[in-house]
């Protein structure tokens, strides 16, 4: 891996539906700012998803996982979903295997409403909404240990186990500390379900208290996540940064993503640090949208600004964020976010204000 050189290899895959519209305005993104900054970008660009599972059943082949975790410092991923595989087996494959199998356990999610604009509750502004989402992004229900008993039958069963390890939950709450203290944020939230899963959740409880105890400058508070729900839309700007499980964690984000202007406008990072990292926008692959120059390509943008602080240039990603909320302000974007331009449009005039 290249780390420490300004030299840094890039994983691309672009997936399905939406993600390869958004992902080619991420690689121009990429490469204007290589051209306008000096930076050098290596793009390997992995053909995975959808089309290539039907055309040859490949789903994540090992040699391309290999060629991930041994040569390359980042990985940026468009979307996963196409709704000619319902099974979405392979989807699993390629997003679970680079999640868990380079044990990236903080999924990084920002709730950052960046104009006045996009607020959508009355009586509030976009100063209102900024905290970060710290997802655990390696265990709880995703984990696929459980199984199917007397499939189709009237007795069958199903069960997905809930898997929480004392190292996973410490290691991403004491991750959402960490963040705390060095961006100056002076509040952490963990949200649970400690009320209704008492095994579980009693071990993120007794695990927070004694983290928590090691940062006493934070306030360290704790809501059920359902309340935490009606609280985001009640009043978000009682969040600074909010630490919760996997499953838990996906849903609030996309709760969150509808105070930040839509799905389009959302951000994340997985990362484990000084690992290589994945970056891709919270959303999907809209097949409802897919192929129609609609796609939102703004939460792409802010993606590789994130993309950016992980190999070590900060101060990339806070322009971009000035950047993704002019194209707001000025109306340079999409239909979603109220403006009149396609996809492709607004990637040229993102990249176009580069240098
Ligand atoms: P979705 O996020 O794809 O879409 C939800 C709604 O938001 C749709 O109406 C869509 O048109 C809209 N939307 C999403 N992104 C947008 C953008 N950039 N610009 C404008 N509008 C946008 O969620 P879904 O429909 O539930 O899922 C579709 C497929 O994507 C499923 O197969 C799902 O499993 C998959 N998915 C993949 C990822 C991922 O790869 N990380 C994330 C979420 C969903
Ligand atoms: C996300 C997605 C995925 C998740 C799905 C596609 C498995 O919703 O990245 O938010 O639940 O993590
Ligand atoms: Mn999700």
């Amino acid at each position: 891996m290249s780390q420490q050189s300004n030299s840094k290899r890039i994983a691309v895959i672009e997936g399905d539906g939406i993600g390869k519209e958004v992902v080619s305005v991420g690689v121009a993104l990429l490469e204007r700012l290589a051209e306008a900054r000096g930076y050098q970008f290596e793009l390997v660009h992995f053909d995975l998803g959808a089309d290539r599972f039907l055309r040859d059943g490949a789903t994540f082949p090992e040699e391309d996982q290999q060629t991930i975790r041994e040569t390359c410092d980042a990985v940026l991923l468009g979307a996963l979903g196409d709704p000619r595989v319902p099974s979405l087996d392979y989807a699993r494959d390629i997003l679970f295997g680079l999640r868990f199998g380079l044990d990236l356990y903080c999924n990084i999610r920002p709730i950052q409403c960046l104009s006045d604009r996009l607020m959508p509750l009355k009586g509030k502004s976009a100063k209102d909404c900024d905290m970060v989402v710290f997802r655990e992004n390696t265990e709880g229900i995703y984990v696929n240990v459980g199984g199917q008993f007397k499939k189709g039958t009237p007795d069958e069963v199903a069960i997905n186990e809930d898997i929480n390890t004392r190292k996973g939950v410490e290691r991403v709450i004491r991750a959402a500390f960490d963040f705390a203290k060095a961006h100056g944020r002076g509040r952490v939230h963990m949200a649970d379900k400690s009320n209704a899963m008492k095994h579980a959740h009693e071990l993120w409880q007794r695990c927070f208290r004694e983290v928590a105890a090691d940062y006493p400058g934070i306030e360290a508070k704790h809501q059920y996540v359902d309340a935490l729900c009606f609280n985001l839309i009640r009043d978000p700007s009682q969040f600074d940064v909010v630490v919760t499980n996997n499953l838990f964690g996906d849903i609030v984000t996309d709760l969150g993503a509808a105070l930040q202007g839509g799905l389009g406008m959302a951000a994340s990072a997985n990362v484990h640090p000084g690992r290589i990292g994945l970056f891709e926008p919270v959303h999907g692959s809209a097949p409802d949208i897919a192929g129609e120059d609609k796609a939102n390509p703004l939460a792409t943008v802010l993606t590789i600004g994130m993309m950016m602080t992980h190999l070590g240039w900060p101060d990339e990603e806070a322009r971009l964020v000035e950047l993704v909320r002019r194209a707001v302000d000025e109306g340079k974007c999409t239909a979603d976010v109220g403006g009149e331009l396609g996809t492709r449009a607004v990637g040229e005039w993102v990249v176009s204000q580069i240098g």
